[in-house]
């Protein structure tokens, strides 16, 4: 047992090294010379969408995530095609599309075909989180973006809601994350919402005896079993639901996650332990957000000569003209 645990902490520490290695290769201020208005163009973007609805703001943050879940960040999960990432079922309820457009609209009059759609996913992130109340940081850049989008890989590397603890434990390693890591980062679901759809698994036929039992009623109210909407919504946080604070913790210590996941990470000890000091107060949990995210935004990246510079992110390139035949 002591051999596996050793075993598996030697494991982290490796996939964490070749993290670093990676992310070498990404620079903060990749931009600067080569079109210096790239942060705030994106920037622009991003508040533009949040003032039109604040959704966006946890829309463009679950993008990033399940962008680097799957192929790395490289800005698959854009791509539109009848079998591409965004059939998936984890992905039904994306939203932000549309401000990402926004962003590489405006990038491509002002920078064409310099700025890849993964970057921008990666700044829109961390401004969606500063504009929410959490804590900027600096982010390296120089992703280049992908050319392939498959929804059976999404289906795969996204983590279900329904598994246990070693399950979702493992789906973070693969990625060179901690176990820490993923509970920081599942605090990302202080913010945002959660679809009837996802939630009636709980809730029926028998209700799950660790939903706390006034929650139940209200998901009940919201979702019955018969005749209501599968699109109506649920704040994740039903405290503060639009504030990146660490009031999504609370809840899960009173046993009110909505999420199941969230619930069952915090119901076992070992989980729980080593997260503790991170998510005691808000500064100290955006402080470890913050240090999550820059380790998330950096999985298998593409550099230097990989993949293309999207020109538009729904879509692949063309491929280059073969050139007169001879
Ligand atoms: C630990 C594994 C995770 C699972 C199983 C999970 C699952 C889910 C589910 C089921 C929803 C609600 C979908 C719906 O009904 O519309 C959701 C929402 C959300 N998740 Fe996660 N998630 C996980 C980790 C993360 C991480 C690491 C982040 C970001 C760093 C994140 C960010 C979000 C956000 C912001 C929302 C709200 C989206 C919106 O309002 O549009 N999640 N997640």
């Amino acid at each position: 047992m002591e051999g596996a645990g050793v075993l598996c902490g030697l494991l982290i520490i490796v996939a964490q090294l070749l993290q670093m290695a990676v992310s070498q290769n990404l620079q903060v201020g990749f931009y600067d010379q080569s079109c210096p208005t790239a942060e705030s163009i994106v920037r622009t973007a991003v508040e533009r969408g949040f003032q039109q609805d604040p959704g966006n703001a946890p829309g463009l943050l679950r993008l990033h995530f399940h962008d680097c879940f799957v192929r790395g960040c490289d800005a698959s999960v854009l791509l539109d095609g009848p079998k591409s990432e965004k059939v998936a079922s984890p992905n039904f309820s994306l939203r932000g599309f549309e401000v990402v457009d926004a962003a590489k609209a405006e990038l491509e009059l002002q920078c064409p075909g310099l700025v890849s759609c993964a970057d921008l996913l990666a700044f829109a992130a961390r401004d969606s989180i500063e504009l929410t109340g959490g804590k900027r940081w600096d982010v390296p850049a120089g992703r280049r973006d992908g050319t392939v989008s498959n929804n059976a890989e999404a289906e795969a590397m996204l983590p279900s809601p329904s598994l246990n603890v070693q399950q979702l434990t493992d789906s973070f390693t693969r990625k060179g994350l901690s176990q820490s890591d993923m509970i920081t980062l599942s605090g990302a679901h202080t913010i945002g919402r959660i679809h009837c759809s996802t939630v009636v698994a709980r809730l029926y036929p028998t209700t799950d005896p660790s939903l706390d039992a006034d929650l139940a009623t209200q998901l009940k109210t919201l979702c019955p079993q018969t005749g209501g909407s599968a699109a109506s919504t649920f704040n994740l946080d039903p405290t503060t639901p639009d504030l990146f604070d660490n009031m999504y913790y609370s809840n899960l210590f009173g046993g009110k996650g909505v999420l199941q996941s969230d619930q069952i990470l915090f119901e076992s000890w070992s989980t729980k332990l080593p997260t503790m000091f991170n998510i005691l107060s808000t500064t100290s949990f955006t402080s470890s957000f913050a240090d999550s995210m820059l380790t998330m935004s950096q999985i298998e990246v593409k550099t230097g000569t990989d993949g293309e510079i999207r020109r538009h992110c729904r879509v692949v390139n063309p491929a280059a003209s073969p050139g007169p035949s001879a």
